[in-house]
């Protein structure tokens, strides 16, 4: 059984949690995902790990109600358990791997999408740690919206924030800030994007255009979350390949979105669901 140790709520239908989870938090590594499951009956909801604090023994996760299981989640509170809470699960971020000094050289920028500022943050946060400084573009539908602003920008990133309705900050997509970045002289050398499925894709669609590296990170639907379902295929390039073991994160060059976003949509329905599973 995993405590829930804090909840906040961020923004409308956002929620942080703080989650007992010792052997997690001991090897969990930015980009990587957990999954959680609220009791014996509850579906697997995959999240990707906001924070991890391995004195604590916690793991920080960051949702937004979609459906049922993430409502009946919302509605757990500091002091309730989780019955399954399992990981670290997933590839760690590809910087993980990478030299430090190599680091230091390439200006790298994140590009957030409402929730997906959640999985941003421990990235970050690792690279600030390692004297890695980074910009971060941040979207939200409106002000309210906006999540983990402040706490990125004390990892002295350069924020940008802008909302699709004008609310607050500029008005307008993140596509549009990247743009108008580069445009105005900024050479980037890796974009990592995070965010919704039609975000990255915008994203990488830019950013090929200037031939820019971009990695982005998947949040498909996943059901057992070890290669064996089949739930979270996505064709890249020429290759086909499982979010939950291969990913989360990949070239954005080379990632079918258009399938995966057609494969995300038949999962909501029963019939989608039952083609899905006669591919394996
Ligand atoms: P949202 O719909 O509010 O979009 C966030 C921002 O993305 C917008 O403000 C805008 O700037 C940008 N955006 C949206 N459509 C765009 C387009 N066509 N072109 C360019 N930019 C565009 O985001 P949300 O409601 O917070 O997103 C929820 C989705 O994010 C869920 O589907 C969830 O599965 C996904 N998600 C993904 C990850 C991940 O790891 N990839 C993590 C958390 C959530
Ligand atoms: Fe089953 Fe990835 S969730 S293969």
């Amino acid at each position: 059984m995993y405590k829930i140790v804090e909840k906040r709520q961020l923004a409308p239908q956002i929620y942080l949690m703080d989650v007992e989870a010792p052997r997690v938090a001991k090897s969990a590594k930015p980009g990587q995902f957990i999954i959680v499951k609220t009791d014996e009956k509850g579906e697997r909801i995959p999240l990707t790990i906001c924070d991890y604090d391995t004195v604590k023994g916690t793991v920080t996760i960051v949702f937004q109600t979609l459906g049922k299981s993430t409502l009946e989640m919302a509605d757990y509170q500091a002091g309730d358990y989780f019955t399954d809470f399992a990981g670290p699960l997933g590839e760690a971020s590809e910087f993980i791997s990478e030299e430090i000094e190599a680091l230091k050289q390439q200006k790298i920028i994140f590009v957030a999408g409402g929730v997906g500022t959640a999985p941003v943050y421990p990235q970050v946060k690792w690279l600030q740690q390692q004297g890695v400084q980074v910009d971060v573009i941040i979207g939200a539908r409106n002000k309210e919206m906006v999540i983990l602003e402040e706490e990125l920008k004390a990892l002295s990133a350069r924020v940008y924030v802008t909302t699709d309705d004008g609310s607050y900050s500029r008005k307008g997509l993140v596509t549009d800030v990247l743009k108008e970045l580069i445009d105005n002289g900024t050479r980037y050398d890796h974009v990592i994007a995070i965010g919704p499925m039609i975000m990255m894709k915008f994203v990488a669609k830019l950013t090929k255009e200037y031939a820019i590296k971009t990695t982005i990170s998947l949040n498909p639907i996943m059901v057992d979350g070890t290669g064996m379902c089949g739930a979270c295929r996505v064709s890249v390039g020429d290759e086909i390949k499982f979010a939950c073991v291969d990913g989360p994160e990949f070239d954005g060059h080379l990632v079918d979105f258009d399938e995966a976003m057609r494969r995300q949509a038949m999962y909501k329905t029963e019939e989608g669901r039952e083609m899905l599973a006669m591919e394996k």
